[in-house]
């Protein structure tokens, strides 16, 4: 197969086309715009790879995505391209709308073009899968998680133009029949992670030692799954997920803010400790909450795992003592980012009004 991913130099997108160069045959095209968040060197690996190429380009641009669709002939389109920090859209709502809701229309109006274009089962094989999030569905109580049936309610910039990307790509599968898939996914983590994201910058501002920020009480609940357990589960929905269908991905590793952030410190405690032998976790800090914060996310995976046979493979435990370990072993990677891009300092503290 041809599988065309556009945010493939960001996490979660790299993973997938890491996961796809070294176990399958496919050939792969990244099509990304290297934003802030686009790191080439996590795609190192694949670089010598004749199935791998790359494509530097914007998916707001109709021509440019045309181009690489008519060139490349994808039989998959994996959307993976975002804007994706929930603080970095509380500062900037604006560049969330454009990439997330217009690159997302481009890319669903350039696919229905090239689907048109095709013949016979190369048509009717074809796929267009939005890689989305289970924050669409809001914010749950302490109790009960999102199915693909739970009615959406996006509390944040972000969420809130995920959740109009998710509408167009019904809308594009409903209307114009393009064969379309939805998965929406619960918080990853993992190598190669941003150290925007709370897992990496807790590790990264421990090892300097920094204050760790945990925002409000510490009791807001997320639901972790492991990257490459994601990016498994993508290949499993574009390779045998029925079109129209949304599939659920979560990792069943409920933990609050504080238990991940008291776990790292532990891991730490062992693998590097202080020198003058004191706890990580005493550089604990309890900052202002995050405006809007929702408090928890949970997702019931069991539809992808019924219908498509695929389950999460990593423990929590597991998972980040891996991650730890990658990060204390790759500090070439995240210290070129905190060089130049971007240090751990906070976002996302605007308020209403
Ligand atoms: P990321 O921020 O690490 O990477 C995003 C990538 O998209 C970067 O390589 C960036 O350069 C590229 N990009 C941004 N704007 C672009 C544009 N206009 N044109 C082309 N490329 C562009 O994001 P991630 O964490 O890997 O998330 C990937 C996708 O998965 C997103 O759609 C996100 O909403 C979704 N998702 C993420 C999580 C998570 O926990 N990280 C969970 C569920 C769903
Ligand atoms: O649920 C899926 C979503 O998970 C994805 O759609 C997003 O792209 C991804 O960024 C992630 O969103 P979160 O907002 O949950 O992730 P983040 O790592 O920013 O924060 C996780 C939790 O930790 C959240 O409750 C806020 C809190 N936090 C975060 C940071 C950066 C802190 O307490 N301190 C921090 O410094």
């Amino acid at each position: 197969m041809r599988i065309m991913v556009t945010g493939g130099a960001g996490f979660i997108g790299s993973a997938l086309v890491r996961r796809l160069i070294a176990h399958t045959d496919h050939q792969v095209l990244v099509f990304d715009k290297l934003t802030y968040a686009g790191v080439l060197s996590s795609l190192e690996s694949v670089d010598a790879s004749d199935r791998y190429r790359f494509i530097r380009a914007d998916i707001c641009d109709p021509d440019a995505v045309a181009k690489a669709l008519k060139d490349f002939r994808p039989n998959v389109v994996a959307h993976l391209a975002a804007e994706s920090h929930v603080d970095r859209s509380i500062d900037g709502p604006g560049e969330f709308v454009q990439t997330n809701l217009v690159g997302t229309f481009v890319m669903l109006n350039q696919s229905l073009g090239y689907w048109r274009t095709l013949q016979g089962d190369e048509k009717a094989d074809f796929r267009f899968h939005h890689i989305s999030t289970d924050e669409v569905f809001g914010s749950l109580g302490d109790h009960g998680a999102f199915t693909e049936t739970t009615p959406y309610d996006p509390r944040s910039p972000y969420s809130a133009s995920k959740a109009g990307s998710d509408h167009l790509v019904r809308a594009w599968g409903h209307t114009y029949g393009l064969p379309v898939l939805i998965t929406n996914c619960s918080n990853n983590y993992g190598p190669f992670h941003f150290p925007e994201k709370l897992i990496p910058l807790i590790i990264i501002r421990a090892l300097g030692g920094e204050a760790l920020p945990v925002y409000g009480d510490g009791s807001n609940v997320r639901d972790w799954l492991h990257v490459d357990d994601h990016a498994r589960a993508l290949k499993t929905v574009f390779e045998t997920g029925r079109p129209g269908e949304t599939y659920n991905v979560g990792g069943n590793a409920e933990r609050t803010n504080i238990e991940v952030v008291t776990t790292i410190c532990k891991i730490l405690d062992r693998l590097r400790p202080r020198t003058g032998g004191k706890p990580y976790a005493d550089q604990i800090s309890y900052v202002a909450d995050r405006p809007g914060h929702d408090h928890r996310y949970a997702i019931d995976a069991s539809k992808i795992t019924a219908d498509l046979g695929w389950t999460p493979s990593v423990t929590f435990e597991e998972g980040i003592e891996q991650t730890v370990l990658w990060y204390l072993e790759n500090q070439a990677w995240w210290q070129d980012i905190l060089d130049v891009r971007y240090a751990t300092q906070r976002l996302g503290v605007a308020t209403h009004g």
